[in-house]
């Protein structure tokens, strides 16, 4: 009973984790931590885009040094959008009357005045880190934390792939699918990449780390699956690889909020394939690219819309994991509502990530001190069925100081939605 009361109290309370905008309880805790808002890759020299992270616009651009800067959406003179400007150097000039700006956010010219009044002009801008392929920004304000890098991803001897996608629907569902073990042996059930037999509620453990929650699986015969969770939105995981060179592979995935109906899940993998072998592995990556032509996001409504059904869908040519998820989760709603949820033993990797969440967010709002969440070397994922261990720092197949190199295997379909996705829309 004790239990149930202490669920619902959640339920109820897990509203405030939702809504991410400028100003809300889980949005001002988001932006107090550092998040990929971009890809490297997508960013020309040169171009700026506006994007929407967290129902906010902003503007990112590279500058002609190669430099990756983030700030706000619109010039603050009469408030056109700063994206269809001109940048000179690192600088960026405003398309309606040529204020410019310094990537700090100093206005430093406005050519219609004559008695210039730049000094008491500037707009927010925020700090940027390329990582792994990824453009991170800190989006909060006061000095940014420490950035914490990922060091198995950077050094070993393979490549990092790139592989994200956009989901219509509400960041926390995805996170909340995360830790949830369950829904594997029937989302996936048809999947070859799948880890068979799990599921059974009593056999889950969840307990709090120094960087989030280590969720985990216990087979009978004592064989045990564990995952990381780590706060507020990154997931650590080993998955069971599908191509046939690659005896085990990794993933870090982080979900950011679009706005509240729509997220990215930034996905980096370490694939330990490297010369020859890593030759054919990549050849298969792109080939893939290509064969992937049909968008998971748009199927996946049509079949939630009964226009379309599972059994016919030609698994060649969409992303099928993504496709099963989407159905999963969209098909809560887009923003799901928790009041009438009926938990059992199976959902307690659900219940912890909304206890840690429930607990920091009331730690933050009253000004109390939050957790400093850290992920040490000892906070990794581990599973059965691979074929050779995963390289650790230092370890066999740490490379020796070699930069894995970083490769985008997104399918073009895909870059296409989520660029739709990031680029805000005028409103
Ligand atoms: S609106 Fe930007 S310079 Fe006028
Ligand atoms: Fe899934």
């Amino acid at each position: 009973m004790a239990q149930a009361a202490s669920i619902s109290r959640l339920s109820a309370r897990a509203a405030d984790c939702l809504r991410t905008g400028p100003g809300t309880p889980a949005g001002r805790y988001l932006r107090q931590f550092w998040q990929p808002v971009y890809h490297s890759v997508d960013l020309k020299t040169g171009r700026a885009v506006t994007i929407r992270i967290m129902s906010q616009d902003f503007t990112l651009y590279r500058g002609q040094t190669g430099t990756a800067h983030l700030v706000d959406a619109r010039c603050p003179h009469r408030g056109t959008q700063l994206s269809s400007g001109w940048i000179e150097g690192d600088e960026l000039r405003c398309f309606y009357h040529g204020w410019k700006f310094a990537p700090d956010g100093r206005c430093i010219e406005q050519p219609a005045e004559e008695n210039g009044f730049c000094d008491k002009v500037s707009i927010g801008a925020y700090p940027v880190r390329e990582y792994l392929g990824l453009i991170f920004a800190f989006l909060g304000t006061g000095r940014p934390p420490e950035f914490q890098g990922h060091p198995e991803f950077e050094q070993f001897d393979g490549m990092v792939e790139i592989d994200s996608y956009s989901r219509d629907c509400n960041y926390f569902q995805n996170l909340e699918n995360a830790l949830d073990m369950s829904h594997i042996g029937f989302v996936h059930a048809d999947n070859a990449a799948v880890f068979k037999g799990v599921g059974l509620g009593r056999a889950l453990d969840a307990e709090e780390s120094d960087w989030g929650v280590t969720y985990g699986f216990t087979r009978p015969d004592g064989q045990r699956r564990v995952q990381q969770f780590g706060m507020p939105n990154i997931f650590y995981l080993t998955a069971l690889p599908t191509d046939p060179d690659v005896g085990w592979q990794e993933s870090m995935f982080w979900w950011v909020p679009l706005d509240d109906t729509r997220h990215m899940q930034f996905s980096v993998h370490r694939v330990p394939a490297a010369g020859e072998v890593g030759a054919r592995v990549h050849a298969r990556r792109q080939a893939r690219r290509t064969e992937i032509d049909i968008c998971h996001q748009t199927l996946a409504r049509d079949i939630l819309e009964g226009r379309a059904h599972m059994a016919e869908v030609d698994k060649t040519k969409v992303d099928l994991v993504r496709l099963q998820d989407d159905i999963a989760q969209v098909g809560q709603g887009l923003i799901a509502d928790r009041a009438g949820e009926r938990l059992g033993r199976g959902d307690i990797g659900v219940i912890a990530i909304r206890r840690l969440w429930d607990r920091e967010l009331a730690a933050f709002l009253e000004g109390r001190p939050t957790k400093g969440w850290r992920r040490d070397a000892s906070i990794v994922p581990r599973a059965w069925g691979l074929a050779g261990n995963p390289a650790r720092i230092g370890g066999e197949g740490a490379g020796g100081g070699r930069i894995a190199e970083v490769i985008d295997v997104r399918p073009h379909v895909e870059i296409a939605e989520q660029l739709k996705a990031l680029h805000a829309t005028v409103r």
